[in-house]
C-alpha cells in the first residue's frame, strides 16, 4: 500500500527579513528548509536561541509572508514562490498568490512562546476565546458561544466561571492554558507549539506537556513542537529536526537522533542534556563550542557550522553540504557523511 500523504509538506522554505541600509536579503532567518509532518505526528524542532525556530513556525503558518519555497497542507499548495535573490532574480521580495488562507487559518494554529505577551490585557479570557469562535463563525447563538467557551476552559483545566477574568489575574501556567484554549477554539488539526513551556516554572511544565499529549491523543492533533532543549522534545516527539543558523542540519526519529546522532552540532546539543545517573554524567564529556553563533545577515560560506565545528576540514568552508537522506528517515547535512 502507498504511504499516506503527509499533512504538512515544506520544501526549500526561506524567510529573509530586510535590514535597513543593507543591500540584499538581510537576515536569513530561515534558509532552504525542507521537511514533512505526518497526520498525528509530533515533529520536535530544536536549536539555540536565534537559529530561526519561531520564524520557521510563523512562516509555515504564513503569519510572516514567506520569501521563497513551497508549503503544502493536506495536499493543497498554500504557497509557492521563487527566491527573489537568486542569480538573475528581481532582488526584492515578490507578492505571491496563494490558496485562500481563511479555512487554513482555522486548521493551523499556534501556541506562543510568551503567554502573557500573546493575550490582550484589555480583554477577558472569555472574550479572547470568543473572538476566535466569532472569526470563524463557529457558534450560532450567544448561549452556544458561552457554552463553548466554558467547555474549552474546562478542557484546559481552568474553571469556566473564570471566563470574566483578565489575563493578569492568572498565573503564567494558567495564561498558557488560556492560549491553548484559544487555539483549540477553532477545532484545529495542526498546532505549532512555540516553546509553550519555556516561560513556565519547572513544576508546571510537565502539567502543560501532559495536557498537550492528552489533547493530541483525544483530538488526533498534529504538532510542530519547538524547544531550545533536546531533553524537552525527546519524549514527546516522533521525530526531531535540529536547526542551526536558519538551516535544518539533521532530521531523524527521536530515539535514533538521541542514541546515534549524525551531525556534529546535534552531538554538542546532546552533550548538554543532563543525565540522571551521576557516574554516566561524569564519564560523558560535555562538548563546548568555540566561538559565537555567526550573524544570519552574513552567514559563513560553505557549511554554516564550519566556523565552530571541531571536525571541519577545507571543503566545509567552501561548499555547503547537501541535506541528504543517509539511511531511511535519517537526514543530515554534513561533508563528513559523504
Ligand atoms: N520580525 C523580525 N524582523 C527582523 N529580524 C527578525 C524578526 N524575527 C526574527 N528575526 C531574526 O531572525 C533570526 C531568527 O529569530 P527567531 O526568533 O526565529 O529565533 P528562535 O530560534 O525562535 O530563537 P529563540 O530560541 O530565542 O526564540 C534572528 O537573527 C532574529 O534576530
Ligand atoms: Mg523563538
Amino acid at each position: 500500500m502507498d504511504k499516506p500523504r503527509p499533512l504538512v509538506e515544506v520544501y526549500n522554505l526561506k524567510k529573509y527579513f530586510p535590514v535597513k541600509g543593507v543591500k540584499g536579503p538581510g537576515v536569513r532567518a530561515v534558509e532552504d528548509v525542507s521537511f514533512t509532518i505526518s497526520r498525528g505526528e509530533t515533529l520536535g524542532l530544536v536549536g539555540e536561541s536565534g537559529c530561526g525556530k519561531t520564524t520557521l513556525g510563523r512562516t509555515l503558518l504564513q503569519l510572516y509572508p514567506p520569501t521563497a519555497g513551497r508549503i503544502v497542507y493536506d495536499g493543497v499548495t498554500l504557497f509557492e514562490g521563487e527566491d527573489p535573490f537568486r542569480p538573475g532574480g528581481p532582488g526584492r521580495a515578490a507578492r505571491h498568490t496563494c490558496a485562500d488562507m481563511l479555512p487554513y487559518r482555522r486548521k493551523m494554529q499556534i501556541i506562543f512562546q510568551d503567554p502573557s505577551a500573546s493575550l490582550d490585557p484589555r480583554m477577558t479570557v472569555g472574550e479572547i476565546i470568543g473572538q476566535a469562535i466569532d472569526i470563524h463563525r463557529l457558534a450560532d447563538t450567544r448561549a452556544q458561544r458561552a457554552q463553548r467557551i466554558g467547555e474549552l476552559l474546562a478542557r484546559v483545566g481552568l474553571n469556566p466561571a473564570q471566563a470574566g477574568c483578565y489575563p493578569h489575574e492568572f498565573s503564567g501556567g494558567q495564561q498558557q492554558r488560556v492560549g491553548i484554549a484559544r487555539a483549540l477554539a477553532v477545532e484545529p488539526e495542526f498546532l505549532v507549539c512555540d516553546e509553550p513551556i519555556s516561560a513556565l516554572d519547572v513544576s508546571i511544565q510537565s502539567q502543560v506537556i501532559n495536557m498537550l499529549e492528552d489533547m493530541q491523543a483525544q483530538l488526533g492533533l498534529t504538532y510542530l513542537f519547538i524547544a531550545h532543549d533536546l531533553s524537552v522534545v525527546r519524549h514527546i516527539s516522533t521525530r526531531i529536526g535540529v536547526m542551526y543558523l536558519g538551516r535544518l542540519v539533521e532530521l531523524a526519529p527521536s530515539d535514533e537522533l538521541s542514541g546515534h546522532p549524525l551531525h556534529p552540532y546535534t552531538r554538542t546539543l546532546l552533550s548538554a542534556v543532563p543525565v540522571p545517573d551521576p557516574r554516566a554524567s561524569r564519564e560523558r564529556k560535555r562538548i563546548v563550542l568555540r566561538g559565537e553563533l555567526p550573524s544570519p545577515v552574513h552567514p559563513p560560506a560553505g557549511c554554516p557550522f564550519h566556523t565552530r565545528c571541531p571536525y571541519a576540514f577545507s571543503r566545509c568552508g567552501e561548499e555547503p553540504p547537501p541535506f541528504r537522506e543517509h539511511a531511511p528517515g535519517r537526514w543530515a547535512a554534513c561533508h563528513l557523511l559523504n
